[in-house]
């Protein structure tokens, strides 16, 4: 960036946010909150750098530790250039996705509507977010699972497999992106894996994305420029694929694409967002999860062999009434799969805070959070509290057996923690976030997870070829794509 680029988009900054700070000291003084303790950092940019410094994935980073025990759970600070309560607090945070749309609402930075769409539903609120999040959630209904998805995430789970060689390396990472995107693209607007036009899609995308995850800065030559440019390209590729629909008059076809075009009011512009918030939403999250399944679970053989005894259980009760395809029963067993899926979304926080405003002045535990303040509810620092989890840097995936989550089943002998810890520490698990906003594909994550990891379990054994682990950027990545070599392990009840 040069100097005239630097002080033309930092001057303004510092010039709005010195006026802010100045308007919110006096109105802090006529009101005299009771603010949470914390530091305000420097003007405009406060404290976002030292936030937004990568660490491990499966902490919450020194910054914030170092934060949470100079301040407490709950403390104030100064990000993305505005005034801002962070909470660790497991009840704070509860209480703001509770209390989504009355006391607090959710609010994205800028930057995110400019390249996802201002009818995204991560951007949307009130009635709008409602119509879309219907048609999101009658698309990824649990009928539409066991009916349509099931079947084919065992499809794409398979194609991808399929390619592994004996004794190579391959990148764990890149081929979970792989499934989700080809599952994504099919489930969204009927495209196959592999056909050009898919492959193209996912090459733009990958820019996309880049932009997404980038500083805000529209200037030639940044990731941010280029996504913008990759978000219109993709708009276009949306956009024929829905006039083809409406010319051949094939709205009924069973994708999202066609329910929305038969059963939605929404407009093309409307259409577009929702098309590319779901495949955003739905793509790089689950993605990644896979990935940090794969890496636990080469941390931890004994977790690797008991879920492996689940599978070939399951695969021998399929070979015996000579059925091929997983069905719902096949994935209603897969109780101990619940744990390590449980398990990895505890330690690996794919989604690590959100993003939210208070509407009005709202009083917490004795604090004060101002009217138009940002709130960030840290859902990821309640997953590695250690006041909830017992040694939550551990990947235990039987403490989800103790937790009487009805998925998985309870040991007799393992009830040393009592029932009171047992059921609160399942209530401050919240991965897909909560309230009026919890992820409309959480069941679908979980699905593809299952059954992603039942086929690589059954067929593979696998261990890093390369240290590597994921970092918080703080989205979740590996930064070398969590390359694995893979041996192909003998399958007793192979599928077909
Ligand atoms: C392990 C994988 C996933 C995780 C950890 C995850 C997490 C989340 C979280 C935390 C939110 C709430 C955002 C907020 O409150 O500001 C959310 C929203 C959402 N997610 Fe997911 N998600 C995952 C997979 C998926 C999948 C596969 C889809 C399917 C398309 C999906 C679709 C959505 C949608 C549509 C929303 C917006 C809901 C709303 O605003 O009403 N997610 N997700
Ligand atoms: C769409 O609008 C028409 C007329 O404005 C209305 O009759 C119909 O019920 C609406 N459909 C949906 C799904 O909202
Ligand atoms: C569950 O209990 C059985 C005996 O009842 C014991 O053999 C087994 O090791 C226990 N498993 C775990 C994970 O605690
Ligand atoms: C894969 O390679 C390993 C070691 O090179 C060998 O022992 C094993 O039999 C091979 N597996 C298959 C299914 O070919």
């Amino acid at each position: 960036m040069s100097d005239l680029e630097f002080s033309l988009l930092v001057l303004p900054s510092i010039l709005a946010s010195l006026l802010i700070f100045h308007l919110l000291a006096k109105r802090s003084k006529q009101k005299s909150y009771h603010l949470p303790p914390g530091n305000m950092g420097w003007p405009f940019l406060g404290e976002t750098i030292g936030y937004l410094k990568p660490y491990k994935a499966t902490t919450i980073g020194q910054f914030m530790e170092e934060h949470i025990s100079k301040y407490g759970k709950i403390y104030r600070s100064n990000l993305f250039g505005e005034p801002t309560i962070v909470s660790a607090d497991a009840g704070l945070n509860k209480f703001i996705l509770r209390n989504e749309g009355r006391l607090f609402e959710c609010s994205y930075p800028r930057s995110i509507g400019g390249i996802l769409g201002k009818w995204s539903m991560l951007v949307l609120v009130g009635d709008m977010h409602r119509d879309m999040r219907i048609i999101s959630l009658n698309f990824l209904s649990n009928a539409r699972l066991r009916t349509h998805l099931l079947q084919e995430v065992e499809k794409h789970t398979l194609l991808v497999l399929e390619c592994w060689k004996n004794n190579s390396v391959i990148c764990a990472q890149d081929e979970a992106k792989k499934f989700t995107f080809n599952l994504m693209a099919k489930h969204i607007m009927s495209l196959d894996p592999g056909k050009p036009e898919t492959e193209q899609l996912k090459k733009e995308y990958i820019t996309f994305m880049k932009g997404v995850v980038s500083a805000p800065l529209n200037f030639p030559g940044t990731a941010y420029r280029k996504a913008l440019q990759s978000r219109s390209i993709i708009l276009q590729f949306i956009e024929r694929r829905m006039e083809e629909r409406i010319k051949a008059k094939c709205e009924d076809e069973d994708d999202l694409l066609g329910w929305v075009l038969k059963n939605s009011n929404l407009s093309k512009e409307q259409i577009l967002d929702l098309v590319l918030s779901l495949l955003f939403a739905g793509h790089e999250t689950s993605s990644v999860s896979i990935a940090l399944a794969i890496y636990f679970l080469q941390s931890c053989p004994i977790a690797f062999q008991e879920l492996r005894e689940e599978h070939i259980e399951i695969a021998k009760a399929k070979k015996q009434s000579q059925e091929t395809e997983l069905n719902w029963d096949d994935y209603k067993k897969m109780e101990f799969t619940q744990c390590v899926i449980s398990e990895t979304l505890r330690l690996g926080n794919v989604v690590r805070f959100l993003h939210r405003k208070a509407l009005r002045d709202v009083r917490y535990k004795g604090y004060d959070i101002p009217c138009g303040w940002k709130v960030l509810p840290v859902i990821a620092a309640v997953h590695l509290d250690p006041s909830l989890f017992d040694q939550p840097q551990q990947f235990n995936p039987w403490r989800w057996q103790d937790m009487n989550r009805g998925s998985c089943y309870t040991n007799g002998s393992s009830s040393s923690s009592t029932t009171a810890s047992r059921s609160s520490s399942n209530n401050n698990f919240m991965p897909f976030g909560g309230g009026p906003r919890l992820c409309a594909g959480s069941e679908l994550a979980k699905l593809e997870m299952a059954v992603f990891l039942h086929h690589l379990v059954l067929n593979f054994h696998w261990e890093l070829a390369d240290s590597d682990q994921a970092f918080a950027f703080p989205f979740v990545d590996f930064p070398k794509g969590l390359p694995i070599l893979v041996q192909h392990k003998h399958n007793p009840f192979p599928t077909s």
